[in-house]
């Protein structure tokens, strides 16, 4: 399929989706912390959604259970929230929030300290964090998809830790997922050129040893690392504009990782 170039009234729309997903984030670094399970984030992100008169994407979505994704310590992606997952002091969570307003979508995530991080939870955070930042400044038109990878892997290969190859960034719109691939990996100068009007998420997940991940054959969702070492991630909704990126799920307060940590960026 040829990549969908957003009309002004459709950018329009994922600018509305976008910004609810983000909110709908802040709002759950505002409230996590240990002692809740990943169930009790459902139930926020599920009911944070549906008062802003939206739908949670997840939910459903090739027989997802739940209405959002919460990826603690060594599961990649996918988690799917449950009542017996309880948060403790020192895991490191991903929550990933996708929101449909007025039929568009909007995808943005974060990782989040319970209590104090270790140093490797913490390190592999950051590195997530400042991974997904560099893959966004690669982003301008004319320029390849393929460089937004070659630069994330660089970087992400540079601090001793290793980017995801299983699972990639997408384009977004009407759809949860459209073309085209945004991989986190790669040579510059190759895949599609970027236009301006094309939407697509970078969603970098990095792994603090081998890159390699398992799906569990029971529940086909939750992603692992393969050597169970532990892994991070941070996801934006992009839009590729004349001048640059424009970050559609673009956070209006800092974000609130944990009860000391506020991200200055992603
Ligand atoms: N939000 C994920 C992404 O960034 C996709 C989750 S699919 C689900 O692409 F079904 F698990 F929700
Ligand atoms: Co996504
Ligand atoms: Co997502």
């Amino acid at each position: 399929m040829p990549i969908d170039i957003k009309s002004p009234r459709e950018i329009e729309a994922m600018r509305a989706a976008g910004a609810m997903a983000a909110e709908t984030l802040l709002l759950v670094g505002e409230k996590i912390r240990a002692g809740m399970t990943t169930e009790e984030i459902n139930h926020l992100v599920h009911e944070d959604t549906v008062r802003r008169g939206a739908k949670p994407a997840p939910l459903n979505y090739r027989g997802f259970p739940k209405s959002v994704c919460t990826s603690v310590n060594h599961v990649v992606c996918h988690g799917i929230p449950d009542k017996k997952t309880v948060l403790r002091d020192g895991d490191i969570v991903n929550v990933d929030v996708t929101t449909i307003h007025q039929g568009f979508h909007g995808d943005t995530s974060a990782t989040f300290y319970i209590g104090v991080p270790s140093p490797e939870g913490r390190k592999v955070t950051e590195v997530a964090r400042q991974a997904l930042e560099i893959g966004i400044a690669q982003v301008k038109e004319g320029g390849r998809i393929g460089d937004i990878g070659a630069a994330i892997q660089e970087y992400v290969e540079a601090q001793g830790c290793s980017v995801v190859r299983d699972f990639v960034g997408h384009g977004i719109g009407r759809k949860f997922h459209e073309d085209p691939q945004v991989k986190h990996y790669g040579r510059r100068g190759t895949g599609e050129r970027m236009k301006a009007g094309m939407t697509f998420t970078i969603e970098p997940m990095v792994n603090v040893g081998h890159w390699e991940v398992v799906v569990d054959p029971k529940d086909k969702w939750t992603v692992t690392t393969a050597d169970g070492s532990l892994s991070a991630q941070f996801e934006h909704t992009i839009l590729v504009t004349k001048t640059g990126p424009e970050v559609l799920t673009k956070r209006l307060k800092p974000l609130r990782m944990s009860e000391n940590v506020v991200a200055v960026f992603a």
